[in-house]
């Protein structure tokens, strides 16, 4: 691939200037990549309508062309306009959850590309709640494909500096606005099934959505604790490694006394064998520990702070040179649910069940 100059550009993130927002919206009307802030984490913003943009996206981000990206809108007038149909259910989340970190699944209308949705019939759209996002959809004034805008396999961007560091000249532009809020990446719910399923867990937790839908199932992927085998139809990405750092990581679950004891025994034996170990810990845990690096998440009392700091730690850890990451578990509900996908996911399913004590 050429290397391109990729242009920097600061923005403020609650009122972001208007000439600078307009330099990236000719970007994306030109075919050209926008990294752009969510409130969840950097997008790769290309034109959803454009199949020669959406091409170079998937090479940019060394991304396989079955795993689509997520549509992103301004206005509810698109969801319309790529949707074959807008089912009454879904006109309620959206009313009460977008802007936000909710992607719906719909099935798609004939003028989306094929290459948008990687062939499927249907398409994954979300409205992102963050001024700069907003701003650059509405002076773009067309829908953007936007996958996290990391490589592909690498820990999602919540930083401008994390995703210049893996895309820096494979791209045109990035719109700095700072570290983004939520961390993880949104909950994507496929409203073409009854009831309907989370694909996967993110920024909008199944216990809110429980208060605007009935019911709600969790797709046996979104909790899973080892590699499925699904159709590729209803979660494109699952087959593809996600979210993993370059040291093997080793996620240890269970209660608190035995996940401590656990990650002591395990960073203990992985030194004595040689290896310069991480250990990703909680701020209620950090102090007893004793590995090569030892970095907590944030207190285990605030699981949004977990969510957060998730991606750029373990970016941080592979930058120390770790060779294993020993990561806690935390609980799985709230926001811990999308936490403990992604580190599951990042270990490559590298699960221990502490018990005793
Ligand atoms: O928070 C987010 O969702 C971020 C920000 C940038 O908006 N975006 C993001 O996009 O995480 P991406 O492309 O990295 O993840 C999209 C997820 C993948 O798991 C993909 O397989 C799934 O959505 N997806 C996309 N289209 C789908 C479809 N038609 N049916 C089912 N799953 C779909
Ligand atoms: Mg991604």
């Amino acid at each position: 691939m050429v290397t391109k100059k990729t242009l920097a550009l600061i923005v403020d993130s609650q009122e972001p200037e208007i000439y600078k927002i307009r330099v990236a919206a000719d970007f994306i009307k030109k075919g050209g990549l926008v990294a752009f802030p969510t409130e969840t984490v950097y997008g790769l913003g290309a034109d959803a309508l454009n199949p020669n943009a959406i091409s170079t996206l998937f090479t940019a981000k060394k991304r396989p062309f079955d795993n689509p990206p997520i549509v992103h809108v301004g206005d509810l007038e698109y969801v319309h306009k790529l949707a074959k149909e807008v089912p009454p259910k879904t006109i309620k989340l959206m009313k009460t959850f977008w802007p936000g970190p909710l992607t719906l699944i719909f099935n798609r209308s004939k003028i989306v590309p094929d290459i948008t949705v990687s062939g499927l019939d249907t398409i994954a759209i979300r409205m992102p709640k963050h001024e700069v996002a907003l701003a650059l959809l509405r002076e773009s004034k067309r829908p953007i494909s936007a996958p996290s805008a990391n490589l592909a396999g690498k820990p999602s961007p919540t930083t401008a500096k994390h995703v210049l560091d893996d895309l820096e000249g494979r791209i045109d532009a990035i719109l700095d606005g700072g570290h983004t809020n939520i961390g993880v990446e949104s909950t994507v719910l496929d409203m073409t099934v009854d009831p309907p399923q989370i694909l996967r867990p993110g920024g909008t937790t199944y216990e809110t959505l429980l208060t605007v839908l009935d019911t709600v199932e969790l797709h046996p992927v979104a909790v899973a604790e080892k590699e499925l085998l699904v159709e590729k139809a209803r979660s494109p990405g699952v087959k593809h490694r996600h979210y993993a750092p370059d040291a093997d990581v080793i996620v240890v679950e269970g209660k608190l006394a035995a996940i401590v004891s656990k990650v002591k025994k395990l960073a203990e034996f992985y030194m004595q064998r040689g290896s310069k170990v991480g250990i990703l810990a909680t701020d209620e845990t950090t102090v007893g520990y004793r590995a090569d690096v030892v970095k907590s998440l944030g207190s285990r009392g605030d699981l949004a702070v977990i969510a957060k700091n998730l991606f750029g730690l373990l970016r941080e850890l592979d930058l120390e040179g770790v060779d294993v990451i020993v990561a806690e578990g935390v609980p799985n509900e709230g926001l811990g649910l999308a936490v403990m996908n992604r580190l599951r996911k990042a270990s490559g399913y590298n699960i221990v069940k502490a018990s005793g004590c």
